[in-house]
This record gives structure tokens, C-alpha cells and sequence, in this order.
């Protein structure tokens, strides 16, 4: 098996509305070029590369940025390579390796002590490569090691908090991602705030789906973020997270400010966006920091405003109870 660019738990992934979302903007929108500004998964993206010549994709998380690059990027490398480093990963017995950073923090927690050694182990090796690899390999096996550590870790899809009171298995295995063949499309790949790429962005059809509620992506996701990055740095708390970084302005009340500011910002023909009722939720943190009826005023006035909706089940860590899930996708015709 090998990984496709959906094969993750991400909140908010669009991975099963994508077939819908996709066919609402090839029937209402007319363009070359698409936009997704706050890519996640990236699923959105992908799925529109069959209809647009040009696609950027922005995120400001760090694995996100080297996950894109490593499906995405039309540049050259080494499949056997690869697959001799996989097999190589894959003879490693956990018992014979030392203790390194991912053991120190994250064993017995995130993931089994076992199968924080041997990530940890694979992420130095990686470094160690530098001068064996080029950059595409190396986008290739840090996601590699994502997708396969995310496969399993002790949570319930984030690393808000990781589960307790039952013994770890050793689940871990390395396996490589599939990357995708892009020749012949123009794929820009930006990790950048949205609402100051935006001010840069010239583009046909442009995709918004921000954080709604006050759950931070870069708190949610902080385990992948550092092996990304491998700073090695002190953790803290419960969750042991890192200090602050890439904190969304979505995810606090001055959101609606933000969300106008980048509508009024857009130099596009069409934006679409995607939106969900849970703003309704009982659970603060799942509360919107948007309503629908802010995001409605702040698009018309930006053109005509066209709206779709479906049902949706929606991805829930346990606390919170959606009753009557919709989902929501409007498109915006500018100047009209
Ligand atoms: C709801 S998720 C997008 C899900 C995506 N459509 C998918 O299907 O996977 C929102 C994304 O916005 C990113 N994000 C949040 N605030 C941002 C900002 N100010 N600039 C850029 N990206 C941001 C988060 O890292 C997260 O990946």
C-alpha cells in the first residue's frame, strides 16, 4: 500500500463532499486558473487539478506546506531510491535503537515508546540524507512519516489530547506516500497567512474554507508540526505542545473582521466558500465564530451570491452532539 493525499484524519477535511463541492464550481464557474487558500488536506485542490490548467494551494502549517510539495511538485526523483530507503526503515527493530527526542516526549503517549523510537529514528536518518536526497525525495519521506505516524498514534484523529487508561500498541510501519504527476499544470505552493497572500493573488476561482470555531489547527496538529520542522524543542502541558505559533485569527471572535478583510481583499471572478451550521453547537470551541448570516451579508456585498446545501455528518471527537449537520457551500459571482 501506499499513501494518496487523503488517506489522513484531519477535521474539517472535505475528503467526502468533495465529489459535490467540485461539481457545484465546474457548473457555476467559468475560469483557468483556482485557488485554495486554506488548503488542509489539499483534497479540494487535488480534485479540481483535472478541471484548471493553474492551481495554488496556501496553508500556513509547516506540514501541510512539505506534504503539498512532496504530492504536488513537478520535480524529479528517485523512486527505487526510495523504495531501498523504505525497505531499510522497515528492518529496523525498535528494541536496538536508543532513546532520541520523539521517544523522550512522546512515548508511552502519542504513540507506543516502541514506535516513538523508531519515528524519531526516521526523522534524524532523513537529516542525515541531506547530502544523498534532493529536496522532492525529502518532502517525500518527511510526509511519508507523517501519513504513517498519524496512522498510528494513540488519538482520536488531532493531538489536542491522546488516549488514556489503555495500553499502546506498536502499530507503527513506514510506507510511502504516492506522489501525483503534475507536468503540463502550473502548481503554486505557499505556506502563508490567507489574508496576506491574498493581496498577492490573482486568480480566476478562488476556494475559502477557514477554521469556523475556536480550535486552532496549529495546536491541533502541533505533533506533526514538530516533526516537520525537528527543532527539537521543550514541550509543555498535558499535550505536550510547543510554544504558540501560526495562531488563526479564524479561531477568535475577531473573525468576522478577518473573514471581510480577505473577501474585500480577493482580486477573483468567483469565490467559494465552504460553511457548516455548527455554530449552533452546545460545546463552546465548536461554537462558529462566523454566522451564516454575517458570512451571507459580508459576500453580497462582494456580487451575486448563489447557495448550496447537503446534509453532513461531520467529524466529531465525542463531546459535542451536531443535530441537523448541514452543510454549506456558496458562490459568489464578484461585481455582479
Ligand atoms: C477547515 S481546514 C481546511 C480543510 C480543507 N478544505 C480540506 O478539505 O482538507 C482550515 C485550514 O486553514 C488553515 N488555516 C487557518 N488559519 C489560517 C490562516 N490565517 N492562513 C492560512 N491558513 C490558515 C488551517 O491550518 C487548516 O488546515
Amino acid at each position: 500500500m501506499s499513501y494518496d493525499i487523503w488517506n489522513r484524519r484531519y477535521t474539517g477535511s472535505k475528503y467526502k463532499l468533495a465529489e459535490w463541492i467540485v461539481s457545484l464550481i465546474n457548473k457555476n464557474c467559468v475560469g483557468n486558473s483556482f485557488c485554495d487558500i486554506f488548503a488542509g488536506t489539499g483534497i479540494i485542490a487535488y480534485s479540481m487539478m483535472h478541471s484548471v490548467d493553474s492551481v495554488c494551494i496556501n496553508d500556513f502549517l509547516f506540514s501541510n506546506d512539505v506534504i503539498y510539495r512532496a504530492f504536488f511538485e513537478d520535480a524529479s526523483y528517485d523512486a527505487a531510491k526510495l523504495e531501498s530507503i523504505k525497505e531499510y526503515y522497515l528492518k529496523k527493530d525498535a528494541e536496538n535503537l536508543s532513546d532520541n527526542y520523539c521517544s523522550k516526549w512522546y512515548g508511552g503517549k502519542f504513540f507506543s515508546h516502541n514506535d516513538a523510537k523508531i519515528i524519531g529514528y526516521i526523522r534524524d536518518n532523513i537529516d542525515s540524507l541531506r547530502h544523498e536526497i534532493n529536496e522532492k525525495e525529502r518532502n517525500i519521506l518527511i510526509s511519508s512519516l507523517l501519513y504513517s505516524a498519524d496512522k498510528s498514534a494513540n488519538t482520536v484523529g488531532h493531538y489536542d489530547a491522546y488516549i488514556k487508561g489503555k495500553e499502546i500498541k506498536n502499530r507503527f510501519t513506514f510506507d510511502l506516500i504516492k506522489p501525483y504527476n503534475t507536468k503540463g499544470k502550473r502548481i503554486i505552493i505557499s505556506r502563508n497567512d490567507a489574508n496576506e497572500y491574498a493581496k498577492k493573488l490573482k486568480c480566476d476561482i478562488v476556494y475559502i474554507d477557514p477554521p469556523y470555531n475556536s480550535r486552532q489547527y496549529s495546536r491541533f496538529y502541533h505533533v506533526l508540526e514538530n516533526i516537520t520542522s525537528w527543532n527539537k524543542p521543550n514541550l509543555y502541558g498535558e499535550a505536550l505542545k510547543p510554544k504558540p505559533e501560526n495562531m488563526s485569527e479564524y479561531c477568535r471572535s475577531n473573525a468576522p473582521v478577518a473573514f471581510k478583510n480577505l473577501i474585500d481583499t480577493l482580486d477573483c471572478q468567483y469565490i467559494v466558500v465552504s460553511y457548516n451550521n455548527t455554530y449552533k453547537s452546545k460545546s463552546s470551541s465548536s461554537r462558529n465564530k462566523i454566522t451564516l448570516e454575517e458570512l451571507k451579508n459580508i459576500l453580497e456585498n462582494k456580487g451575486t451570491v448563489m447557495v448550496f446545501s447537503k446534509p453532513h455528518q461531520y467529524f466529531n471527537a465525542g463531546k459535542t452532539d451536531f443535530t441537523d449537520h448541514k452543510e454549506y457551500v456558496f458562490i459568489v459571482k464578484v461585481g455582479d
